[in-house]
Parts: structure tokens; C-alpha cells; sequence
């Protein structure tokens, strides 16, 4: 027992010595996917630099990347300033996300008709709509872009490598909503950091960390040497890094067993030590395992923790969360797996597991976190704002803190150059105000 204990306990520890192999590789990783070699991270143009703030006007907003498709109308005000004038949340079925390209995006073009008529937006009005679609695509301009691989567990046929605009289109027409425009493409990191940049133009990292995770930042063009379109003027550009797909990090045998069973074996490395999709599956593999074993509730069975996804990474959270003395929230989320008679040994195992878990995700993070700053910034001698976002990172408890331990043990006191702001509807917000600095 106490070998497989201290097993996990080393395996998923990542000392400073670790931090400091994540910067290299990520470096190294970066500078090849900036110059179009073979790398794990694909430093993906995004078309768009920060905006100057003073953008103004009425727009249209689609968010699509995680369990929900929204549908909001923004009104910028210049000034940093925006106002949410409606917002809808609509919910995607499995049928949605897993057949093809007509059902997922006929049910986009549907939800956005629901809306315009709810918001009495006649059919007379142009109104230019942005798109926030989170996942990794090849852009060819800033309403222009074609879908590399799908990743959270998205799989609908026909979508790879289509331009992912003229899909949406074409839904459009289909549903009779001609007076729409689609302004801008664009993935939730860089409209995050944009929504954020809005109002603070120190911002220049933008990071998600919740269903899937990512992140981009404000590079050089003249750095971006893959990029052959260079426009005259532009002296910078955001790239999307697309960094859950990393691949230079030791995988344990938990972490193989879950790859195997996810819809896109050998992908998003990263993505799956790291995001909300991944996390809770993680620590059910682990402790499924110590029940096997019969390390964990000895005193009888338990098979809720052999069907895959059952351990949800909301539950790891309450776990973690739970302060009470007899740990009551962890029984709580216990029942709900049908395990009703744990032992306060097994309780605290339970705990132990989930932190091991959630602390390797932080220190990963962080560790490619650091490695964005210095990309840019190698000494730390500018301030940095992150915009960041995401379940994990805003719910999780202690994960923002856990990252702060991390920059802390690299950078000293300089960490506090690193302003980590949560922006929360950075997706949303940020579309629109591509749209309208693409419509200028
Ligand atoms: C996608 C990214 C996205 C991230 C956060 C990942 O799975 O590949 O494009 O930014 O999730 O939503």
C-alpha cells in the first residue's frame, strides 16, 4: 500500500527543476511552430491585434466551445466600455456535436434566428456578427479560417479542414437570415485577452482553463516567420498557441489509460493533464485502481468507478473544498457513486488523490504560463496582464493559488509583474469587438 502511495505522490510532483523543462521545451516548441517546422504546438495567426479600446457600435456574438452554444448582442461604447444587451444560452445535444457538419451547424444558424426574433432585430438591419469557435484552426484572414481537429470530445463529420465561416453561412442562408454578416472568426483566448485588452492595454496573454484549455499571446509579425502575408502596417499580432497539445510531458500509465479511451487518442497531451474535461476522469482511473487493489473501501466494492467519465471533475472540486471536520463533502459526492459506507481513511484518501491530481494540473499550467511571459519578456522586466477564464481556474479551490506558488518559486518577487485578471465572458465580449474592428 505504501508503495503505490508514494508512487503516485512522486510521479505526479512537478519540483521547480520540472517548471524550468516545461519553459525549454516550450520554447523550443515555439519558436518551430512559429517557423512552420513539425511542433506540438501549432502558433496559429489569428488575424487580429489588440484593440485600441475605442471601438464602437451593435453586434452580434456566437460563443461555441464547450457544452453550451450563446448568442449575445453587445453594444461597444468606445472607452473600454461594453454593455450586454441580451444574452441566450443554448444547450447542444450529443446529436449536435457527434454527427456532422448540417446538424451542428443548422442548430447554430436555428439558435441565432431564436434570438434575432426574440431581440425584434427585422430583417431590413445589417448587423455584423463575430464567432468565437474554440478549437484549433488555420486561419487565412480574420473571417476566414479551416478546422485542424476537432478536440473536447467534438466529432461531427465534415467539419476538418472546411472553412469554418462558410459553413455557418450557409446555415444562414438556409434559415432565410440574409441581412447577417460574419465580421469575425475568431478562438476564445485571443477573445479573451482582446476583451480584457479593451480596457487595459497592458494586457497581452490570454488563457483558458476550463473545459479544454489554451492560451495566446501578442507576438512580433516579424517573429511569426510562417506567416508570408504580412500586411505593411502591422507590427504585431496575436497567435494562438493552441497548448493543449504539448506534448513534452512525462504521461504515467493513468495518464495512457485515459487517452486510450478519449475520442482523440495520441492528442491534446496537455489538454488532458490540465482541463476540466480530463481532470475528475484522471483521478477515477487512480482510484479505481486502488480499489482493485483493495486499498480503498475494503470493506466492500465499489463499481460505479469503472465507467468511464463517471467521476466528474465538479465532484474533485467539492472534495477539495470540503473544510468540515468529519469530511462530510467528500461522503456527499461519495453517495453519489453509490458509496455510502467510506471509512475516514478512505475519505482521506480520496482527498489525497484529488489533490495530487489537481496540483500537477496547476503546476503544469503554470510552468506554460511562465514559459508565454518569457517568450516575450525573457528578464521580467515589463508587466504582464493575463486575461484569463475558465471553470477550472475561477471554481477549482486553490488552483488559482497553486499557480501563484509556482511563479513565485520562478521568478522570486519579480512574479508580481504577472497580473493574473479573471475576465469572465471574454469569448463573448472579445468577438464583438473583433467584429467591429475588422467591420472599420
Ligand atoms: C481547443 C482550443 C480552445 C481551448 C479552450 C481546446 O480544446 O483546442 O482552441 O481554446 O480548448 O476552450
Amino acid at each position: 500500500m505504501k508503495q503505490i502511495l508514494n508512487y503516485i505522490d512522486k510521479s505526479f510532483n512537478v519540483p521547480p527543476r520540472d517548471l524550468k523543462m516545461i519553459i525549454r521545451e516550450f520554447h523550443s516548441q515555439m519558436h518551430k511552430g512559429l517557423s512552420g517546422k513539425t511542433s506540438s504546438l501549432k502558433m496559429l495567426p489569428a488575424y487580429v491585434d489588440r484593440p485600441s479600446g475605442r471601438e464602437k457600435g451593435r453586434f452580434i456574438a456566437l460563443d461555441l466551445g464547450g457544452t453550451n452554444l450563446r448568442v449575445l448582442e453587445l453594444e461597444l461604447k468606445g472607452k473600454g466600455q461594453i454593455r450586454l444587451i441580451a444574452e441566450r444560452k443554448f444547450v447542444l445535444q450529443k446529436t449536435h456535436i457527434s454527427t456532422n457538419a448540417e446538424s451542428l451547424f443548422d442548430f447554430i444558424a436555428g439558435s441565432v434566428k431564436n434570438f434575432i426574433r426574440a431581440q425584434k432585430i427585422g430583417d431590413d438591419k445589417k448587423i455584423a456578427l463575430g464567432f468565437t469557435f474554440s478549437f484549433p484552426m488555420k486561419q487565412t484572414g480574420v473571417a476566414s479560417g479551416k478546422l485542424i481537429h476537432w478536440t473536447k470530445g467534438f466529432s461531427a463529420k465534415g467539419v476538418v479542414g472546411k472553412d469554418i465561416v462558410k459553413l455557418l453561412k450557409y446555415s444562414l442562408l438556409k434559415k432565410g437570415l440574409v441581412n447577417i454578416r460574419v465580421a469575425a472568426l475568431t478562438n476564445d483566448t485571443v477573445g479573451t485577452l482582446v476583451a480584457r485588452a479593451y480596457k487595459d492595454q497592458a494586457c497581452d496573454i490570454g488563457v483558458i482553463l476550463g473545459t479544454g484549455t489554451n492560451a495566446c499571446y501578442r507576438e512580433r509579425v516579424a517573429q511569426i516567420r510562417k506567416f508570408k502575408d504580412k500586411r505593411a502596417h502591422a507590427t504585431h499580432m496575436l497567435v494562438n498557441i493552441e497548448w493543449g497539445g504539448f506534448n513534452k510531458l512525462e504521461r504515467l500509465p493513468y495518464d495512457l489509460e485515459l487517452d486510450a479511451l478519449s475520442t482523440n487518442p495520441g492528442e491534446q497531451v496537455l489538454e488532458k493533464m490540465v482541463s476540466g474535461m480530463y481532470l475528475g476522469e484522471i483521478a477515477r482511473i487512480i482510484l479505481k485502481d486502488l480499489i482493485k487493489r483493495k486499498i480503498l473501501f475494503a470493506a466492500g466494492g465499489c463499481f460505479s468507478f469503472n465507467a468511464k467519465d463517471n467521476f466528474k471533475t465538479e465532484y474533485m472540486s467539492e472534495i477539495e473544498g470540503d473544510r468540515s471536520k468529519g469530511l462530510r463533502g467528500v461522503a456527499r459526492a461519495l453517495k453519489r457513486l453509490g458509496v455510502s459506507r467510506a471509512t475516514l481513511e478512505d475519505k482521506i484518501l480520496v482527498r489525497k488523490i484529488c489533490k495530487v491530481v489537481s496540483m500537477r494540473a496547476a503546476r503544469v499550467s503554470a510552468g506554460s504560463l511562465a514559459a508565454v511571459v518569457t517568450k516575450m519578456d525573457p528578464h521580467l522586466l515589463r508587466k504582464h496582464t493575463v486575461a484569463i477564464d475558465g471553470t477550472v481556474y475561477e471554481k477549482y479551490p486553490g488552483f488559482a493559488r497553486n499557480i501563484r506558488v509556482a511563479l513565485r518559486e520562478l521568478f522570486g518577487r519579480k512574479n508580481s509583474r504577472i497580473r493574473i485578471t479573471l475576465t469572465k465572458d471574454g469569448s463573448g465580449r472579445g468577438a464583438a469587438i473583433i467584429a467591429a474592428v475588422a467591420t472599420k
